[in-house]
């Protein structure tokens, strides 16, 4: 029997993550239920629910509980009635907060083209047909949090607004160590980008990323690109890539593309993870890759793949219950084969389900799994 310790915190946040996290709470109880896998499960206000209940974006209370969990399932955050607070009250100061206060460096977002809805992508399918490319993207440093920043007055009614780019040597080679040991469990190949024709913290990036792979990753082949460039090749010749490294604010715009190439933004699922510590602990954060799409908000409608599948990477990441994760997604993939869609994915042919419809039927193919 394998134990109960294992504590998850979800924070459905808004629009649609409450809905779609109800429907990863279901997959829990199975878990529980049908494979022994337990967990204790905590539930908290983020975002724009928090700022309603707490008068913030990330109660302390809130924050408090994440890293006592360790692992964090996180919904959604945003929506229009929010869009006109300061930036430190606004849903995503929320989770940049959480970011920054979970140390959560890397931040993992595959993008992987499901032959089932390959029709979804706007490209053709045999330029995406079986892509599989992971990004790696630093998540706690760069642009995103540098320091000075602001919007300052210079009088005569000018004004400046600053921010600044920077990185540091370890701040590099943390994030560089996580894409080359994932990596090395996938095609050992890993293109760093950067834009260090422009900028010197790009020409550190590149300079310290390649003495990291000289001094402990000879095994892999790493090749450097430029990020205007990695934006042209996405779509140009997506299956070039494996493994793609880079900052925070270049990751924030590849891995959007890269989503897009899918046809399956509803459906990607992406990790946060901090630093392994002397126990073996790291604290991570799962995420789908949508947001809060207020415009479906509470019509059932929403796909709750990218939630699910958030789990499964947790299940992988957090708690090392590899079979757990893969029978999650396979039995996904099951779902699509037999041919039911949400409607962001529905096709002419297919058989149209809604948020928690989509659920019963990867419920029911998680048990035909198991027997
Ligand atoms: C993302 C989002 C966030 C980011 C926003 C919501 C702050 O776009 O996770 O990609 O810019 O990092
Ligand atoms: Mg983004």
């Amino acid at each position: 029997m394998q134990s109960a310790n294992r504590k998850i915190l979800l924070l459905p946040g808004d629009g649609i993550g409450p809905e779609v996290m109800a429907e990863v709470s279901r997959v829990i109880d199975w878990m529980a239920r049908r494979r022994a896998v337990r967990f204790e499960v905590a539930c908290d206000d983020v975002g724009g629910a928090a700022f309603e209940r707490y008068g913030t974006p990330l109660n302390e209370s809130t924050l408090a509980k994440a890293v006592d969990c360790g692992c964090v399932l996180f919904g959604a955050v945003g929506g229009p009635q929010f869009a006109n607070l300061p930036y430190d009250q606004r849903p995503e100061a929320g989770l940049l907060r959480l970011r920054e206060e979970m140390g959560l460096f890397a931040n993992l977002r595959p993008a992987v083209c499901f032959d089932a809805v390959i029709d979804a992508s706007t490209l053709k399918s045999e330029v995406v047909k079986g892509l599989d490319i992971l990004i790696v993207r630093e998540l706690t440093g760069g642009v995103y949090f540098g320091v000075p920043r602001g919007i300052f007055d210079l009088g005569n009614g000018a004004r400046r607004g600053l921010n600044t780019h920077q990185y540091t040597t370890p701040e590099i080679h943390q994030v560089a160590r996580t894409a080359f040991e994932l990596a090395r469990t996938r095609s050992g190949r890993v293109t760093s980008v950067d834009k260090s024709n422009v900028m010197e913290a790009g020409l550190l990036w590149r300079e310290e990323v390649q003495t990291l792979r000289d001094a402990e990753y000879v095994d892999i082949t790493l090749t450097h690109m430029y990020a205007d460039n990695c934006a042209m090749q996405l779509v140009r010749d997506p299956r070039q890539f494996d493994v793609i490294l880079t900052d925070n604010l270049f990751g924030d715009m590849l891995s959007d593309e890269a989503a897009m190439l899918t046809g399956s933004l509803g459906m990607l699922p992406s990790a946060s993870l901090g630093a392994v510590d002397i126990s073996g602990r790291r604290l991570a954060l799962y995420e789908p890759i949508h947001g809060s799409a207020p415009d479906i908000a509470g019509k059932g409608v929403a796909n709750p793949a990218a939630a699910l599948l958030s789990f499964a990477m947790a299940l992988r990441y957090s708690f090392a219950l590899e079979e757990d994760a893969h029978l999650l997604e396979e039995s996904f993939k099951g779902v699509l084969a037999k041919g039911y869609r949400t409607a962001d994915i529905m096709q002419p042919g297919k058989f149209e389900v809604g948020t928690s419809g989509l659920t019963d039927r990867l419920l029911d193919e998680l048990e035909a799994n198991i027997r």
